[in-house]
């Protein structure tokens, strides 16, 4: 174990080390770990939108069985999200509506396996996530899921470019087409400064470099937590077409948290959160061709 000061967290790009301050990051749990001088090789790790070295990406499109999930937080009279049961079809794309605090963003953290339901199933194609152990979710996510957050989760002190690499550098699975895809990944949401570091950008870019990783190894499933939230009209247009586009042309069930109707109408079915229950669930339009 290498001595050094507390608090600084190594990570790994490739053959390069770069230190940084746990301040200074925003980092999705199992990137990195804080706390104490880390010295942690990216072999074990995994994020939102990572894939894990030596895990076949599974291009594989997957269907969503819930039953009678329930997250309950201590001090509180009723659980945060309770849903009996709920279903979506592979490769069908899904908006997730609900006033705020109805329990959207803990849906997401459900779904991905961020969070893990204390009773209940969360199945994917034949997984039951909510069985699996956390180091077990994060492999399985960095194998099936794109993911936004609802917070970005960016790394500061990267360029837009690293940060979309970021997750295939850390579990050392980047290809050789994964710096041309990233950069016109990063053309597609309407950026072209490639090299600027992310804090100096701002939340719209960071909410489409978030966009643009999470779009990377063309994830079966994609999952995004209000993803046109900090944008102008006409980038909001842009990012919804890219998602929508994108998740017709990769195959990838498409789950969006929105209250954009840019993004909304144009998804084939409409769910709404109330208090952390489905208040209703209706077709929307036609599935996309
Ligand atoms: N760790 C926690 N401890 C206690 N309560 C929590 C915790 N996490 C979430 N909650 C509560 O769960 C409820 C649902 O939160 P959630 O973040 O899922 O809402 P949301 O629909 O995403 O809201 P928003 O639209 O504002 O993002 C809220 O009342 C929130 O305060
Ligand atoms: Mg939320």
């Amino acid at each position: 174990m290498p001595t050094g000061p507390d608090n600084i967290v190594v990570v790994y790009l490739g053959e390069k080390q770069t230190f940084v301050q746990p301040s200074q990051t925003i980092v999705a749990r199992g990137i990195l770990e804080f706390g104490s001088w880390t010295d942690r090789k990216p072999a074990s790790s995994a994020c939102c939108g990572c894939v894990m070295p030596n895990m076949r990406r599974s291009s594989a499109m997957l269907s969503l069985d819930l039953s009678h999930v329930s997250v309950s937080y201590p001090g509180l009279p009723t659980p945060v999200l309770d849903i009996p049961s709920l279903s979506i079809e592979a490769g069908s794309r899904v908006a997730v509506t609900g006033a705020s605090g109805s329990g959207k963003s803990t849906l997401v953290n459900i779904l991905t396996g961020l969070e893990r339901c204390a009773s209940g199933a969360v199945r994917w194609g034949d997984t039951d996530i909510a069985s699996l152990s956390e180091r077990s979710r994060d492999h399985w996510r960095g194998a099936h899921i794109g993911l936004v957050m609802q917070d970005f989760h960016l790394f500061p002190g990267l360029s837009a470019i690293d940060n979309i690499l970021l997750p295939v550098r850390l579990s050392r699975a980047l290809k050789p087409g994964d710096p041309d895809r990233a950069l016109m990944l990063l053309y597609a949401v309407g950026l072209c400064r490639a090299d600027q570091t992310v804090e100096t950008m701002s939340r719209g870019e960071m909410q489409r470099v978030a966009i643009a990783r999470a779009l990377l190894r063309k994830p079966g499933v994609l999952i995004a937590d209000e993803p046109t939230a900090s944008l102008d009209s006409d980038s909001s247009d842009a990012v919804a077409r890219l998602l929508i586009d994108l998740s017709v042309s990769n195959d990838s069930t498409l789950i969006v948290v929105s209250h954009d109707p840019r993004l909304t109408g144009r998804l084939e079915r409409r769910i709404t959160l109330s208090a952390g229950r489905i208040a209703s669930d209706r077709a929307h339009r036609e599935k996309a061709a």
